[in-house]
């Protein structure tokens, strides 16, 4: 029987298992999905010996991303831009690894809005860290012109216009509402806004007519940053869309079907963040 697991320190409140175990059940594939609690000492050397294991490959989160990308033999283009591996396989013996991260922020957005188009749109991104990379390179290659980055620590801004160049602009608080007032889709991609947590400071008022504001955030379902974009009339995103989606290709690659995200998957596992959020 085929087995695949989430590694990550802890791994307590990961929703992985829910998902990838609803798409076993509904493809009637003999497989199991696991959870696998692994201190960060031993993370490099389960996944560098995750080809000769029992598993065929596993899901990467907090804090082993970065470890998985120097462990495993191989990676991708994707990964090697976000130097970061969240989902990994093994092939001819290896173990390979990829990043979904930003794939799953796309589908999310066509799924949830499929006639919203990215070509020569602007962006904003709050946030310059691990998750905001893996969006801003997703949104590049859907060929968003340009990206407009609020970040606590300027020094992350300046790394990413090193990267990926003069699409990438800084946008400091003087700049914010004339940024805002052209922007077509914002993205908080920081933990601010996380149940229990301090909230965004940032004010969009002045936010163009439309766009379309999403977060990452899906403890809670909807952060405050998205019920006051709602409020004064933007289409909203949550961020629970983007971890199902992400889930898909590490599932095809391991069990050679791609799954679906359905509605029905959606409210299973929006049930289980709602239950947990109420203890
Ligand atoms: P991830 O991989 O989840 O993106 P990360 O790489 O640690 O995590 O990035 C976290 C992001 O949230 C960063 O942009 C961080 O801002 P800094 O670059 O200034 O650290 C932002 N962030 C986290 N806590 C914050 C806070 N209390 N106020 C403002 N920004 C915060």
């Amino acid at each position: 029987m085929k087995k695949a697991c989430v590694i990550g320190w802890p791994i307590e409140h990961s929703r992985s298992p829910l998902i990838h175990n609803y798409w076993l059940k509904k493809h009637g594939i003999d497989a199991t999905y696991e959870k696998q609690a692994i201190e960060p000492e031993n993370a490099a050397q389960f996944i560098a010996a995750l080809a000769v294991s029992e598993f065929v490959g596993c899901n990467v989160t907090i804090p082993h991303k970065e470890t998985a990308f120097q462990a495993v033999a191989e990676t991708d283009k994707i990964a090697g831009r976000l130097g970061a591996v969240n989902t990994v396989y093994v092939r001819n013996g290896k173990a390979c690894g990829t990043n979904t991260d930003g794939e799953g922020f796309i589908a999310s957005l066509h799924h949830a809005y499929p006639a919203f188009g990215l070509k020569n749109k602007a962006a904003i991104i709050i946030g310059a860290g691990g998750a905001a990379k893996a969006i801003i390179g997703a949104l590049i290659d859907a060929g968003v012109a340009r990206i407009g980055i609020i970040n606590r620590t300027r020094a992350r801004i300046l790394d990413l216009q090193a990267q990926f160049g003069s699409q990438i602009i800084e946008i400091n608080e003087t700049a914010a509402n004339d940024a805002l007032a052209a922007c077509d889709l914002l993205v908080n991609t920081t933990s601010l806004g996380m149940e229990g947590g301090t909230e965004i400071a940032l004010d969009i008022q002045h936010l163009k007519r439309n766009a379309l504001v999403a977060d990452i955030i899906y403890v809670p379902l909807e952060t405050a940053l998205l019920a006051k974009a709602k409020q004064l009339g933007h289409p909203v995103l949550g961020g629970l869309g983007m971890l199902l989606h992400q889930a898909v290709r590490g599932f095809e690659l391991w069990f050679g079907v791609k799954p679906e995200v359905t509605e029905e998957l959606h409210d299973l596992v929006a049930a289980d963040v709602q239950k947990a959020s109420k203890q």
